[in-house]
């Protein structure tokens, strides 16, 4: 998390860095800050708050240079205030550093500076970098950070400047850093949306690489020194699919992106050749809800048994791997620490690894044997919608792949524009239920994972407590939450569970539990035990995960928008979490 950008050229800097500030905003954004060289000094001006409301009282766009790094910040060590929020700079106000990341050694580190007379002012992790830098430093600031990295553990991508030099030094181990090429200036972001609409030319910097960057270069080199050559590549995104366009939030606009979105992860080639003897599916957040679903998918079409582990409880489990295993990790960002390190565990084992993974060429999907990409295109809304439906297509595509056969669904698309058109009577439900403190989801089978989604995305952007439970799992304990305070939604579509899952809703309806059914177009039963029923459209049995997550989408969407919460940027989260 945390999100830097730095700009060196002709241009004044200031205004560009507050532009990519706002763009990386969704990896964090308790507080702001932005350094600038100008006239021999450094100036740094920063705050706590969100990217708007830091500028309205720093005026970042006044301030002179053209040479200039800035941060927008996810706290991991030090709450958000002035004091913790990047740059920092060291004792005499020449060197100043942003970083993204943790350095796991920083109180030792803080303890060696402390007994050289060093005294610190912010309780982060990463002030240490720009004290360390001014000790190091003997006339060349690139040879200065190579020295640092040395003391250095832990996950970081870092910017440094000085007073004097016309140079960025840039030091990756970790966390994300990309380089964007331009003509007689460059520039650096967390990602490419930082500078997208001045360059396509791009340059992702390596782990454990060091790059100095002036306005006509760029050099890059290995921790020890070696030069490593510039491997520059040119995107294809653009700056509209990163913005609104007339939607209230990202979230609406990227439910609403859905169908192309299936329909691009449709096209997407898949090819499994070889056959494991297991599956262990790796990842964190909705991309491991996605796998759950994946989970029933394989093991039905496909007949290959599959475990689903959260990346972060996998990585330090030991995991008996065998080497015809496969190992997939799901990722939108590609970045997110967890799953890139469960990636590293079974590669360590031997294992094959397959990536899906949205973001190109981002760390996981550099990393793993084989990629697929999930064709999403960028997602800003932190709750992740188009992301998780791109995830559901390319699982199903790899099931399907396994099983030798191929996924063509005819319709999926149109289907998933249709159940889109039910937006007006999901507002209605959210109107009636958005007061309530507490909500349950349930489901069976493969609609389980959708419960889990849902209740995941209400939790994320309303603040609602939900709870997610497989359906027949109720009555071994919560079921004694249920009360008319606690309304269920349940995933009950015509399939081959749809006879149990009504035996469950039964069960809540005789505890005076209120009942929001999901379920398939002329169903008529179902409104006997529901108080409000959502029609999608019937389709072959195992297609209804692409139908049940639209509603739960725009049902969490319009209860937080109706709380009137932060949609796109919810509190305490990051879109991406590049740290443990
Ligand atoms: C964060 C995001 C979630 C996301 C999870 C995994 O927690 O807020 O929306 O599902 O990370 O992210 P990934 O990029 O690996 O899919």
């Amino acid at each position: 998390m945390c999100g830097i950008a730095g700009y060196i050229g002709l241009r004044q800097a200031s205004p560009l860095l507050l532009e990519a500030l706002r763009r990386l905003e969704y990896r964090g954004y308790d507080s702001v800050g932005m350094a600038i060289q100008h006239d021999n000094c450094v100036e740094i001006r920063k705050g706590p708050g969100k990217v708007a409301a830091v500028d309205s009282e720093c005026h970042f766009a006044e301030m002179p240079g053209t040479l200039g790094i800035s941060h927008t910040r996810w706290s991991t060590h030090g709450g958000p205030s002035q004091r913790n929020a990047h740059p920092f700079f060291d004792a005499s106000k020449r060197f100043a550093v942003v970083h993204n990341g943790i350095i796991e050694n920083y109180l030792e580190l803080k303890e060696l500076l402390r007994r050289d007379g060093v005294v610190f002012s912010s309780d982060t992790d990463s002030e240490v970098i720009v004290h360390l830098t001014s000790q190091n430093f003997k006339g060349d600031l690139l040879e200065a950070v190579r020295s640092v990295v040395k003391h250095l553990q832990g996950a970081y991508a870092f910017c440094v400047i000085n007073n004097v030099d016309r140079e960025i030094i840039v030091a990756r181990n970790g966390s994300p850093l990309v380089i964007g090429i331009g003509q007689g200036e460059n520039f650096i972001g967390s990602d490419v949306s930082a500078f997208v609409e001045h360059t396509k030319k791009v340059m992702y910097l390596d782990d454990f690489s060091l790059a100095r960057i002036t306005k006509d270069n760029v050099q890059v080199s290995d921790f020890a020194g070696n030069p490593l050559p510039l491997q520059v590549k040119t995107i294809d995104w653009d700056l509209e699919q990163a913005q609104k366009q007339g939607y209230k939030h990202f979230m609406l606009k990227e439910i609403f992106e859905q169908p192309q979105v299936a329909q691009d992860s449709l096209k997407q080639a898949v090819s499994i050749t070889v056959r494991p003897a297991r599956i262990i599916i790796v990842a964190c957040g909705t991309a491991s809800y996605a796998g759950y679903v994946g989970k029933y998918l394989i093991e039905k079409l496909a007949d290959v048994p599959v475990i689903n582990e959260i990346a972060s409880e996998f990585r330090y489990q030991e995991p008996p791997l065998s080497k015809d295993d496969l190992v997939v990790a799901i990722s939108q960002s590609g970045e997110t620490a967890d799953t890139l390190a469960a990636v590293r565990l079974a590669k360590k084992h031997g294992v094959k690894t397959l990536g899906l993974i949205n973001v190109v060429d981002s760390t996981i999907a550099r990393e793993v044997d084989q990629v697929i990409y999930t064709r999403a295109g960028p997602e800003i809304g932190v709750a992740s919608t188009k992301a998780f439906m791109s995830q559901l297509v390319t699982l199903y595509k790899v099931a399907y792949s396994l099983a030798d056969r191929t996924f063509d669904p005819q319709q999926l698309v149109s289907l998933i524009t249709k159940v889109l058109e039910m937006q007006p009577q999901v507002k209605e439900i959210a109107q009636k239920y958005y007061h309530h403190p507490h909500f349950l989801y349930i489901g069976r089978n493969r609609n389980f994972p959708l419960a889990l989604e849902g209740a995941l995305k209400l939790k994320e952007i309303s603040y609602i407590h939900a709870e997610a439970y497989a359906a027949g799992e109720l009555k071994h304990g919560p079921i004694a939450l249920v009360s008319d305070e606690m309304p269920t939604v349940a995933l009950c579509p015509q399939d081959q569970v749809y006879a149990k899952t009504i035996s469950n809703i039964e069960e809540i309806k005789a505890r005076q539990g209120r009942i929001i059914s999901i379920a398939t177009e002329g169903d008529e039963r179902i409104k006997s035990v529901s108080d409000d029923v959502l029609y999608v459209p019937k389709v072959d049995d195992i297609l209804y995960p692409f139908m049940l997550v639209v509603p739960l989408q725009l049902l969490a969407y319009h209860i937080a928008d109706l709380k009137g919460c932060d949609i796109d940027k919810p509190r305490n989260l990051a879109k991406s979490v590049t740290v443990e």
